[in-house]
């Protein structure tokens, strides 16, 4: 299937915008790249639903062989409905509700975050983690670096020595999009050391994996040329926790011009904004965006959504040509991050999701509606 203009525009008229589309095919690329740069380690992938958690692409993943790594009861659920194989429950502060949601559904692997959870899965005969945090900073914003000495996660490696007898491995994770293999070096040197010291027989070496949005990205053949030789000092069972590399380069988001403003700067104002797609307003985050339809010169604009926010922004100062309204623009590697973090501020409904597959086009998430967020809400009157 070429994804050239014709065909957005097309879909766009048959399912609406805003509108998320996935290609199957690039998800497919994506795991098949994932799984030859661990070949020849005890690895097994897990893919983590808080970079997308569509059941259909959950499913897919499954019938490539991946595993869940879950934080909230309904990533769970959404794992056992799409029968992923094995689950391995992340996060901190879990709750009681969602430990025995987890471990009513069947699930065998949990990362503990803190010394203080350990006594809470006791009676659990489960595979234990502990994340320890090697006090490392990596990561494409300082919200999603999660390794330095004061982030909320894990405990110190002193810590968890000593606790060692109360665990099956170690866990470390220490951000995302992450683009160079020296801070993956250095925190998996530091953490098999320590557990080869302890004897342990698991390890889970979480994720990061970036992609390219605008420059650098992190090369899996340059990964499995410095970090692979390093990871073969340890001779257990490893665990992958991959998110956006394996999501984010299938996904586009699909917008429609409202409205161009010119009022001091050009406004271009699309009928989604950090509603639908939040990362260029969390985390200054750049995508590609391209225009469909009619549009005039080269110019420079802020591409805003409709929110009462300043910050409602998905473009600044972006030199383009400057669309006109009715256009529908295309923004790119939104797989990962995009509709999982949507929410309904200011009170829209959330975007429809469509999968490409085979040379078709599947509705799998019917656009939300006023009705379903009336739902659950006792009468009024
Ligand atoms: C514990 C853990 N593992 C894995 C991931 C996946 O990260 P990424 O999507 O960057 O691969 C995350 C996300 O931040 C995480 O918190």
């Amino acid at each position: 299937m070429k994804l050239d203009e014709k065909f957005f525009a097309e879909i766009a008229e048959n399912y609406g915008t805003p509108l998320y589309i996935y290609d199957a095919d690039e998800i497919r690329t994506k795991v098949n790249s994932a799984k030859q740069v661990f070949t020849g380690l005890d690895a097994r992938i897990f893919f983590a639903l808080k970079a997308n958690s569509n059941p259909h692409i959950l499913k897919l993943f499954k019938d490539l062989g991946i595993n869940a790594d879950v934080v909230g009861p309904v990533e769970i659920e959404s794992a056992k409905r799409c029968g992923m194989a094995e689950m391995i429950l992340n996060g901190n502060g879990k709750t009681t509700s969602t430990r025995d949601y987890f471990l009513n559904s069947g699930g065998k692997l949990v990362s503990m975050d803190s010394l203080e959870e350990i006594g809470l899965w006791q009676k659990s005969r489960i595979t234990k983690f502990l994340r320890i945090n090697p006090d490392i900073y990596a990561g494409g914003h300082p919200n999603i670096s999660t390794g330095g000495r004061n982030h909320k996660f894990g405990v110190t490696p002193q810590e968890a020595e000593k606790v060692a007898d109360k665990l099956s491995g170690l866990h470390v994770h220490i951000g995302s999009q992450i683009t160079t293999t020296d801070p993956y070096e250095a925190a998996y040197s530091k953490v098999i050391q320590l557990s080869n010291r302890l004897g342990f027989s698991w390890l889970d070496i979480g994720g990061g994996w970036g992609i390219k949005y605008q420059e650098d990205e992190l090369d899996p053949i340059e990964f499995r040329r410095r970090v692979v030789p390093i990871l073969s000092n340890f001779k257990g069972k490893i665990v992958v926790e991959l998110g956006r590399f394996l999501v984010a380069t299938a996904g586009f988001l699909l917008l429609r011009v409202s409205e161009v403003k010119r009022a001091g700067k050009v406004f271009v104002v699309t009928d989604g904004g950090m509603n639908v797609l939040i990362r260029p307003a969390m985390y200054d985050a750049w995508h590609r965006i391209s225009t469909i339809g009619p549009k005039g010169k080269l110019g420079r604009c802020d591409v805003v959504g409709p929110l009462c926010e300043t910050g409602d922004v998905l473009a600044k100062d972006r030199e383009m040509e400057i669309p006109e309204p009715g256009a529908l623009l295309l923004i790119e590697n939104t797989g990962a991050y995009g509709f999982s973090m949507a929410s309904n501020y200011n009170g829209f409904p959330k975007p429809a999701e469509v999968m490409l597959e085979n040379g078709k086009t599947k509705l799998i998430r019917q656009r939300e509606t006023v009705e379903d967020l009336f739902r659950g809400i006792p009468p009024i009157l």
